[in-house]
């Protein structure tokens, strides 16, 4: 990996301003090639209360600033982020693998969050209500939280940074940021870049190493007020518990099992040109790729005969090599995981229209996949399988098919494909999920509400509604106000 600016690659952690290694170190490794492109400390317990620390100290002058002065730092953080997209957009296909143009696009949208919370910095207003008495006057005002924690997955390893630490950074709060042990090198740029555009120290931290011991650290310390997280249900819901003791503000972003309906009167090509980029971005590994498409009995075989065809001109490809369009999976685990989901479907009856294989470019390559004729019964109805399958079952009529697209614990994004207006409205309203794409396969964006309902996850990221995850309400009455 050749980069216009090599101080971007990082491989120690970054606490209290400082770049601190370690004796023991971890590999990191390219998905797509198996090859070891760094290693990084292994810091634990005490290192993350030193990280802590840090972000405590550095939070007295942090939120003590004018909101002008933070968000003059974003923004020079932003300008920094675009200036080296290209850079940065190599560093994760190096650890990630991602397809680059796929990683630039990544880049851009994390600076996006950045971009819109230093606007937003301005814009955390208050009220006034009016008094229960003539003497009174009551306000209400938004502080900064305090000290927050990120824990962020290896999907989205520089937008899921930016989505959480922009908005905290903006309501006066200083952070520590646990990336995910896979995809540490686009935390560390990131925090490079932050030094650059003049974050004091203390205000961004981030740490790497004991996933475990970090973990318990930053849910039990009284001095982190806000936990955010965006991975798995499964350690979210221990993260959750975990925090309990010290009442944390908590944010998660989990699972989704995101169905895709295809109604009767649907327009067959954007519904196609919306399932592929709602099931195939990032090799289908992001928490709002469809997981189980309905497609209605009338257009079924006209739906699956272009899917196919859009399906098998995917280029599968190392992320550097032009036109690729999807790259590894990050893991053996999670190559097992896509397998078995496919091999259980066909062990139960579902057909393999396309795929179903390891891809020929070996290790964690898997062939982008069709089966149809899925049922309830089958692992891959129930469970998110975060790979490149698209799996399809039919109905009959819109009842049949919200009961299905709603029969799940999770509640992330949904979508649906219909010319009817009025189709589009109901059903959207009985559709159990945070998020709806009416049309549109693709919903991500700054400006909008992402977060999910049921099992998916507690609060929203993005839009003008991300503040309200970092901020705490104070109600200030002044009393006796006599002329
Ligand atoms: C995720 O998969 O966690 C995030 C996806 C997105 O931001 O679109």
């Amino acid at each position: 990996m050749k980069l216009q600016n090599p101080t971007l690659f990082k491989s120690d952690c970054y606490i209290n301003g400082t770049w601190q290694g370690s004796d023991q170190r971890s590999p990191v490794f390219n998905p797509s090639t198996g090859e070891e492109i760094a290693q990084c400390p292994v810091l634990g317990q005490s290192e993350c209360k030193q990280a802590i620390a840090a972000a405590e100290q550095a939070l007295i002058d942090w939120r003590a600033r004018s909101a002008h002065e933070r968000s003059a730092i974003l923004r020079k953080w932003f300008q920094l982020i675009i200036a080296n997209q290209d850079d940065l957009a190599a560093i994760m296909t190096c650890e990630q693998g991602k397809p680059l143009a796929e990683a630039k696009g990544e880049i851009a949208y994390g600076a996006s969050f950045v971009e819109w919370f230093a606007e937003e910095a301005k814009r955390i207003y208050g009220d006034m209500i009016p008094g229960k008495t003539k003497q009174q006057r009551l306000m209400v005002i938004k502080q900064g939280i305090g000290v927050v924690a990120a824990i962020t997955p290896w999907n989205f390893p520089h937008a899921m940074i930016t989505r959480k630490c922009a908005p905290a950074l903006a309501a006066g709060c200083t952070v520590v940021i646990k990336p995910a042990p896979d995809t540490p090198l686009s935390a560390l740029a990131l925090c490079h870049l932050a030094e650059e555009a003049g974050f004091p120290p203390g205000v961004i931290n981030c740490i790497t190493g004991d996933a475990v011991a970090i973990g318990n650290e930053l849910c039990a310390s009284n001095g982190v007020r806000k936990l955010s997280f965006t991975g798995s249900t499964a350690v979210g819901k221990l993260l959750l518990k975990q925090c309990a003791d010290t009442v944390k503000k908590v944010s998660l972003e989990l699972g989704g099992n995101a169905p895709f309906i295809v109604f009767e009167d649907a327009d067959i090509d954007k519904a196609v040109a919306g399932a592929m980029a709602s099931k195939f971005r990032n090799t289908g590994q992001t928490c709002v790729c469809t997981n189980r498409f309905y497609v209605h009995e009338s257009v079924h075989d006209v739906f699956i005969e272009k899917f196919k065809t859009a399906i098998q001109a995917l280029k599968v490809a190392d992320g550097f090599e032009e036109g690729a369009q999807q790259g590894p999976l990050i893991t053996q685990a999670a190559y097992d995981k896509v397998s078995e989901h496919v091999s259980d479907a066909c062990d139960k009856g579902a057909q393999l229209i396309c795929g179903g294989n390891a891809h020929a470019n070996g290790g964690t390559f898997y062939e982008p996949t069709l089966i149809t004729g899925i049922k309830t019964n089958m692992r891959i109805s129930n469970e998110e399988t975060f790979g490149p399958v698209a799996a399809i079952s039919t109905f009959k009529t819109d009842e049949e098919a919200i009961t299905l697209a709603n029969n799940t614990n999770s509640g992330l994004a949904s979508y649906l494909f219909t010319e009817n207006l009025n189709r589009a409205f109901i059903v959207s309203e009985a559709l159990e999920y945070g998020m709806v794409g009416v049309n549109d396969g693709l919903i991500s964006n700054e400006v909008a509400p992402f977060g999910g309902i049921k099992e998916s996850g507690l609060g929203r990221e993005g839009s003008h509604y991300g503040i309200d995850d970092f901020v705490e309400l104070k109600y200030i009455m002044i009393g006796n106000v006599e002329k």
